[in-house]
């Protein structure tokens, strides 16, 4: 962990959101705060409200109360399609992929490929520079993830961990400062999920980007984040080192349960 993470200004801040479905609270007055340069994971029981809390995050709905900022900006009200521009950009529980399109094709799209060679035509030159550093970006990204040898396949063709590989380097297109990653390691095998977690603490350390991640894999939140925010029932319940959240009596009880229990037994013998 970078020495100056936890003295670093929150580059996310999320205050007091509350998002309901008809009668359902799922996300209830939650708080939390996202260190600039730092890996924060959000842990908690299923439908605890942490996809509808990254939705919120994201702009994917409309708050009823709360904000959000971003670098001490208000993006509350930017729409979800705005907010990359702004520095965020999220994956889904579910890849997002176009299946029927070529892996490469899927990361020049995210680049805005089409639209600066449509800006050609106007701007002849400029977008035809622009267009070029987009390709150099996604021929990057394929060749660090390893799918160069896949890059002229459908992305319906590629296997769950490969697709979710495909939609990190798409989300990396638009050269976020921060991640959102909503259970990147479901679906995924041994192999590839460490392969992953590596990635994503290499984001961290040599581009100094910030990662917020949901995910279920004990193992993996405790290994690469900084921090970890449980959340049970809309709430926030603890939020701390991974250390403290993970012996926090309250998250033992909502989440972690024997797993934890077993787990300390074992390294006691
Ligand atoms: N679009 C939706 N419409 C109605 N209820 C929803 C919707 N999305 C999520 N929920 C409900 O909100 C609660 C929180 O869900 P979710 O945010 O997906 O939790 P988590 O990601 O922690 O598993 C759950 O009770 C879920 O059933
Ligand atoms: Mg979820």
């Amino acid at each position: 962990m970078p020495a100056d993470a936890t003295s670093a200004a929150p580059l996310l801040v999320a205050r007091d959101i509350r998002v309901h479905f008809g009668g359902l609270h799922a996300v209830d007055g939650a708080s939390l705060e996202v260190p600039e340069r730092s890996i924060v994971a959000l842990i908690g029981p299923n439908g605890a409200g942490k996809t509808t809390m990254f939705h919120a995050l994201s702009g994917f709905v409309k708050v009823d109360t709360g904000s959000v900022l971003l670098g001490g900006r208000d993006v509350t009200r930017k729409s979800a399609h705005a907010r990359p521009g702004l520095g965020m950009v999220r994956t889904f529980q579910i890849p997002t992929v176009f299946t029927r399109m070529r892996v490469r094709d899927n990361l020049l799209v995210a680049g805005g490929h089409a639209r600066e060679r449509l800006s050609t035509a106007l701007l002849p030159g400029v977008g035809r520079r622009r267009a070029a550093e987009v390709e150099r970006h996604a021929d990057e990204l394929l060749e660090r993830f390893r799918l160069a040898p896949l890059a002229n396949e459908y992305a319906g063709e590629l296997s769950g961990g490969q697709r979710k590989l495909l939609e990190l380097a798409r989300a990396l297109m638009s050269k976020p400062r921060l991640l959102l990653l909503d259970e990147p390691l479901a679906g995924v095998n041994p192999t590839l999920g460490n392969e992953l977690l590596d990635h994503i603490v290499d984001l961290r350390d040599s581009e100094g980007m910030t990662v917020l991640f949901i995910e279920h894999d004990m193992h993996a939140v405790m290994g690469i984040s900084d921090h970890v925010v449980c959340m049970a029932q809309g709430a926030v319940i603890a939020s701390g080192t991974p250390d403290i959240v993970a012996h926090d009596p309250a998250v033992i009880d909502a989440y972690l349960g024997a797993a934890v229990a077993i787990e300390e037994g074992t390294a006691h013998d």
